[in-house]
């Protein structure tokens, strides 16, 4: 099969020449829009959206009826691999992700297993399939899947956590039970993300969204190790193509380095580490993805576009940068100040 009409996010992430800087944004769809707000009102929960391939296929492309956007992301969750496992996921109002069962007892982690994808994340996999033949090459489907230790800290502390109390403990007290809950989760992250390319996912990205708020020595025996080992072993053609994979460590742009060397195509930067200068230091290993802060976009469309600039500006000449935002877009983010966003990426020539 052919690459997308527009494939210039695939090209940027294997830093091959670009007709323009692609864009794409984390969390595009999402509440910010009132057509998802709608859709998942017929669905009664986002759960029951992430779980009905077809409704998923409607909102993931949404904002790009909208927009000139440059890629689709699948519609789901990182946490559907934790309830796959058993823990059962549920959304609490207005207090995010929880599970009925949290990983605690050492007999538990001992009986955890990874899920069959193919079975368990069917849904899943006829939700990629579905947005592949709806988005008819026009554009590339990223697939994506939570880093092993981000999904261990939502197992463990049973849902979001300040202070991720009780993870920590694990990780300083019986490291061996946080290594086995991590070896299981990255069988499960890797097959997990085999089955979405063997979908018709076109690339992938790992969301490391708590890497980064480890010591140093711990996000990499506890995060980037596992990260290395799925990378390592995903599926690196697909129907002839490439399929490039990015890495998102939030908070990890002093480790760029060490990331850039674990084999990824591209890094995804958050918006406190400056572009430019995570280039000269990650040289020609990988490609960039970021990182304008999702706070910009509640500034005017003459602010949006000078701080888009600023970033284009800062990656400098050639390829090898996609543009997007350094975590996802708020709920709140008025919808046509992302139309000022992705015009001005569009005009920029790298
Ligand atoms: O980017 C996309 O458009 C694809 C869809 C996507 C969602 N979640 C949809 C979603 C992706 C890639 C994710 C990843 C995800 N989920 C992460 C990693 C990225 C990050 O944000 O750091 C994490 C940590 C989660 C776990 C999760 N899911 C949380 C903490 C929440 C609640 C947050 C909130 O804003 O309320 C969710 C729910 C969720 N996932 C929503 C969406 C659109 C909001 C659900 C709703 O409609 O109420």
């Amino acid at each position: 099969m052919a690459r997308p009409k527009n494939d210039n996010f695939l090209r940027a992430l294997l830093r091959e020449p670009v007709d323009f800087t692609p864009v794409w944004l984390m969390r595009q769809a999402g509440r910010y829009l009132p057509e998802y707000c709608e859709t998942r009102r017929r669905a009664g929960s986002f759960l029951n959206l992430c779980k009905d391939p077809s409704l998923a296929c409607e909102v993931t492309l949404q904002p790009l009826a909208r927009y000139g956007l440059d890629a689709a992301i699948l519609f789901s969750d990182i946490l559907t691999v934790p309830d796959a496992m058993g823990l059962g996921l549920y959304f609490a109002d207005g207090e995010g992700p929880k599970f009925e069962r949290p990983l605690r007892d050492e007999w538990e982690i001992r009986d955890l297993q990874a899920p069959d994808p193919n079975v368990h994340l069917r849904y899943v996999m006829d939700a990629v399939a579905e947005i592949r033949r709806a988005l008819a090459d026009s554009v590339p489907l990223i697939g994506f899947s939570g880093s092993p230790f981000t999904l261990a800290c939502y197992m463990v502390e049973g849902g979001g956590s300040e202070d991720f109390r009780t993870i920590k403990t694990m990780l300083f007290d019986r490291p061996d039970l946080l290594h086995r809950i991590l070896e299981v989760t990255t069988t499960a992250v890797t097959d997990y993300l085999n089955a979405q390319i063997e979908s018709g996912a076109q690339a992938v990205q790992i969301f490391d969204t708590w890497g980064g708020m480890l010591p140093a020595h711990a996000y990499r025996e506890f995060s980037l190790a596992y990260m290395e080992r799925i990378v390592a072993d995903l599926i690196k053609r697909r129907d002839g193509e490439r399929v490039p994979s990015i890495v998102f460590t939030k908070g990890g742009g002093q480790w760029l380095e060490a990331i850039a060397a674990i084999g990824c195509d591209a890094i995804g930067l958050d918006w406190t580490t400056d572009i430019g200068e995570a280039r000269r230091r990650v040289g020609d290993k990988v490609a960039l993805q970021g990182n304008m802060d999702p706070m910009a976009l509640f500034a005017s469309d003459e602010a949006v576009r000078k701080e888009a600039r600023r970033i284009l500006a800062g990656y400098g000449s050639g390829s090898g940068h996609v543009f997007n935002l350094g975590h996802g877009i708020s709920q709140h983010t008025p919808p046509e100040r992302v139309s000022a966003l992705v015009d001005a990426v569009h005009q920029h020539r790298p």
